[in-house]
């Protein structure tokens, strides 16, 4: 009857709006939301409106998303396989969630969305809308129909007089690309050869380490529990950072990243990234935490984050593991307060100096020079004695290794 599209706009999604209104002679209701992705959202309306869409929702979610999604991964300093800040996987619970509120408020029975049945964004975007309305109805278009290539999605265009935006076309990319405030992601075309490297000009959001200026940028990063609050000095909003650090992130060459990695599905895909301001801002956290955290606090969260990162890019935002991880994470970043001082140069995010009034660390006991009293070297022997008796033990038994 009714089905909420999360539309993007662009020739795909513009084809499975007359997709579904004809296979499944439904109503279709359109959501698309500005994540960041650095184009506007409002050209979205008209196309909308001369597919025959009555039910129109564009919304500007770079706030929410920010505030609610990024910046508690970032408190768990989140990496998937070494590597990857997960740009990607991050917005789909927003736009999942959005998704099945919008159906909840129009009265739809069931979303769909412009996701291959090849990756990870349709697992992502169907677990978080089970999660949250159990009975809805999933349709895939790209796991039903055959437009399995350009030329048949244009000539479906052409055949359904869908107007095709030819200027947008015409600067179409060879890659399959994903951006948001966070990331861009390019994935297909050459780099579908792991030993091809990437052309020069693929990547949109920085230059290259070689060409980045000669001198250095510093940059100053005001953390509050565990969250970037100002910079330089200026306070700003969640997104207003992550902006901010993108900007300054690209201009220095930082950011870019090239990997292969496993996905959900099964399957392993290479992908280039350029997360400047992610790339940043994971450093920063890193040394605050240095200054703040008790050392099994640290360790214990930096145990955490590998599992904690595979239920993100797994799709498993919304569900219990996720929650019980969050709660856990953000209950160690009540004293990770203070300032880091970074210097971005030619690809490099590096830390100059960090500060907190939370700090633990006591220059008076780490100093090489006289100390106070604070710790007294006599105390070690022992120390270090009954951290070997297990050794000593295994030794005089003849387990000596070699
Ligand atoms: N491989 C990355 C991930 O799974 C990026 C996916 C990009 N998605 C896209 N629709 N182009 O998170
Ligand atoms: C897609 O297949 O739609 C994009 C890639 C992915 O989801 O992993």
């Amino acid at each position: 009857k009714k089905v909420v599209l999360a539309y993007s706009g662009g020739l795909d999604t513009s084809v499975i709006v007359k997709w579904l209104q004809e296979t499944y002679d439904c109503e279709v209701v359109t959501f698309t939301a500005d994540i960041g992705q650095g184009e506007e959202v409002e050209p979205a309306r008209a196309k909308a409106e001369a597919l025959g869409v009555k039910e129109i929702y564009i919304e500007d979610l770079r706030e929410e998303f920010a505030r609610d999604y990024v910046f508690p991964m970032f408190r768990a300093n989140t990496i998937y396989e070494g590597e990857y800040l997960l740009g990607t996987s991050i917005a789909r619970p927003l736009i999942a969630k959005r998704l099945i509120e919008i159906a909840n408020q129009t009265g739809a029975d069931a979303i769909s969305h412009g996701a291959t049945g090849k990756g990870n964004d349709q697992v992502r975007f169907e677990l978080g809308a089970y999660a949250l309305k159990p009975g809805v109805k999933v349709i895939a278009p790209w796991r039903e129909w055959d437009l399995n290539s350009r030329e048949k999605l244009m000539g479906y265009c052409q055949q359904h007089d869908i107007p095709v935006d030819f200027t947008s076309q015409k600067k179409k990319s060879p890659y399959s690309m994903d951006a948001n405030l966070l990331h861009i992601s390019y994935e297909g075309g050459n780099l579908e050869d792991p030993w091809t490297e990437a052309e020069e000009d693929m990547w949109r959001w920085s230059v290259s380490p070689e060409a980045a200026p000669d001198t250095p940028t510093y940059v100053e990063l005001t953390y509050d529990r565990g969250d970037i609050v100002a910079i330089d000095g200026v306070p700003m909003k969640p997104h207003e950072v992550v902006s901010k650090l993108n900007q300054l992130g690209g201009d220095n060459g930082i950011g870019r990243l090239d990997i292969v990695e496993n996905r959900y599905v099964g399957m392993k895909s290479r992908g280039c990234y350029e997360t400047p301001g992610g790339t940043i801002m994971l450093r920063a956290h890193r040394a605050i935490e240095s200054l703040t955290l008790d050392r099994e606090e640290a360790h214990l969260k930096d145990q955490l984050m590998p599992k904690y990162a595979e239920v993100i890019y797994n799709g498993y935002w919304w569900s219990p593991e996720r929650r019980a991880l969050q709660a856990a994470i953000d209950e160690t970043q009540k004293n990770v307060s203070g300032v880091v001082r970074m210097k971005l140069y030619k690809g490099n995010a590096t830390v100059a100096g960090r500060k907190s009034d939370a700090s633990l660390f006591d220059e008076s006991i780490a100093t090489f020079e006289d100390d106070a009293g604070a710790y007294d070297q006599k105390d070690a022997e022992g120390f270090i004695k009954l951290n070997a008796l297990r050794l000593r033990i295994a030794a005089g038994k003849g387990r000596q290794q070699d």
